[in-house]
C-alpha cells in the first residue's frame, strides 16, 4: 500500500502464475508446458537472428509472422493480431472488445486471469456456473451481455466443448463478441477458426506456448474479422509498438512452418495422456475428459491439497486450486513424457498404498 498508488492499483488482485521452481531435477507438471523442446528449425532461426539484426527495432506490424499464421489457418493477414503471449493478446481483447455497459459473461471455473483483466480495465462481469459435471452449457449464456469468453478446452478442467455448441452460441448471440481461447486446442479439441468466415463477432485466440513448445518466447495471436483485429491493433499501438521482438518473430515463424514436428509432438502428448489416464483410473482416480495437455483428477480417499503436498515431497510438482471449493479436491496434472508419467504413477501408488497399510 502506498499513497502514491492510483485507485485501480489499490483494488487489483493480480493473477498468480504457476510456480517456476528454481530447484533442479523436479518432475514439473504444473504449468502445462510441453515436455518436448521446440522444433530444431526454431533453434536454427534463433541462431541466425542472433547473428544478424538486434541493433535494429523489429517490424512493429510483425507482417512476416502474421503472413505465416494467416496461411496456416487459411485466413488473410488482416484477420490476424499477434502479441507477447496470448495473455497480452487477451489483455488487449478485454480492453478493446469486452468492456461495455452490459456484463461480460464467463464460466465460474475457468482461466483465472479473466477476472483480473476485468479489475484492471474496470469491466463489469458475471460468472456462469459450470454444470454439475463441469461442462459449459451454452444455453446459460442466452442473456443480455457485453461479450462472452471461455477457453476451449476449458481450463483447468480440460473438458472440450463440441464445435456444434459453439456454432449454436454464435447463432443466438450476434450482438456482442464471443471469444474462444484455444490455448490448448491442438491436443484433440475441435477448433472454431473455420467459423470466423461466417460469424463476424467471433474472435479465437491461440498461443505458441503449449503445442509449439515456446512458452519462453512469448508469442500468441488472435484471429477474427478485420474490424475486430483493427480494434486490437489500435490498443496495441497505444501501448507498445514492438511486442514481438526479433527473436520471438524468427522463432515463431519457424515454429509455425514446421508442421511435421508440431503434429508429431502433439500426437505424442495425446498418446501419453491416454495411457496416464488409464493408469490413474486403475489407482482409483476420477479423471475428467480432457482435450488438453493436462488432466483434472481427484481421488476419493485423498484431498487435492494432501496429494499435491505429498507429491511435492517427492519432487513432483502439480497444480492445485483451493478455490472455488468445488475444484479443491482436484489436481491439475500437465502431461509430460512417458518416463515422467511413470515416476508420477509410482509415487501415487506408493502414497495410496501407505494409506491402505
Ligand atoms: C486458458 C489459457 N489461456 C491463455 C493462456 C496464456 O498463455 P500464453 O500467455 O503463454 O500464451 C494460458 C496459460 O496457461 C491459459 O491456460
Amino acid at each position: 500500500m502506498s499513497k502514491f498508488w492510483s485507485d485501480i492499483v489499490h483494488k487489483l488482485t493480480p493473477y498468480v502464475p504457476g510456480e517456476q521452481p528454481k530447484l533442479e531435477n523436479l518432475v514439473k507438471l504444473n504449468t502445462n508446458e510441453n515436455p518436448y523442446g521446440p522444433s530444431p528449425q526454431v533453434l536454427a532461426a534463433l541462431k541466425l537472428e542472433a547473428a544478424e539484426s538486434l541493433r535494429l527495432y523489429p517490424d512493429p506490424n510483425s507482417d512476416a509472422l502474421k503472413a505465416v499464421i494467416a496461411t496456416t489457418h487459411g485466413l488473410k493477414a488482416s484477420q490476424v493480431f499477434v502479441g507477447n503471449g496470448s495473455d497480452e493478446v487477451l489483455a488487449h481483447v478485454f480492453q478493446a472488445l469486452l468492456k461495455h455497459s452490459r456484463p461480460l459473461l464467463f464460466p465460474d471455473i475457468t482461466y483465472s486471469f479473466y477476472p483480473v483483466y476485468c479489475s484492471l480495465y474496470d469491466i463489469e462481469y458475471q460468472t456462469i456456473p459450470l454444470a454439475a459435471d463441469f461442462t459449459i452449457n451454452i444455453d446459460d449464456y442466452d442473456q443480455p451481455n457485453g461479450g462472452i469468453i471461455f477457453p476451449n478446452p476449458n481450463a483447468p478442467t480440460g473438458i472440450p466443448l463440441a464445435l456444434e455448441r459453439i456454432k449454436k452460441l454464435l447463432q443466438t448471440n450476434t450482438q456482442s463478441v464471443v471469444v474462444i481461447d484455444e490455448a490448448y486446442v491442438d491436443f484433440g479439441t475441435e477448433s472454431a477458426v473455420n467459423l470466423i468466415r461466417t460469424y463476424p463477432n467471433l474472435l479465437v485466440t491461440h498461443t505458441l506456448s503449449k503445442a509449439r513448445s515456446l512458452a519462453g518466447l512469448r508469442v500468441g495471436y488472435a484471429l477474427g474479422a478485420a474490424d475486430l483485429i483493427e480494434a486490437l491493433t489500435r490498443v496495441k499501438d497505444s501501448f507498445n509498438s514492438y511486442p514481438i521482438d526479433r527473436f520471438a518473430s524468427a522463432g515463431a515463424i519457424a515454429a509455425m512452418q514446421d508442421v511435421t514436428y508440431f503434429g508429431t509432438i502433439c500426437n505424442k502428448v495425446v498418446e501419453t495422456r491416454e495411457s496416464l489416464i488409464k493408469a490413474l483410473k486403475k489407482l482409483g482416480f476420477d479423471v475428467l475428459p480432457s482435450g488438453a495437455n493436462f488432466i483434472f483428477v481427484k481421488h476419493p480417499l485423498k484431498s487435492g491439497a494432501e496429494l499435491t503436498a505429498s507429491l511435492r515431497g517427492q519432487g513432483i510438482i502439480v497444480r492445485h486450486f483451493r478455490s472455488p471449493s468445488r475444484i479443491a479436491p482436484y489436481l491439475r496434472i500437465t502431461i509430460g513424457t512417458d518416463s515422467q508419467s511413470k515416476v508420477l504413477i509410482e509415487a501415487l501408488a506408493d502414497l495410496l498404498s501407505e494409506d491402505a497399510s
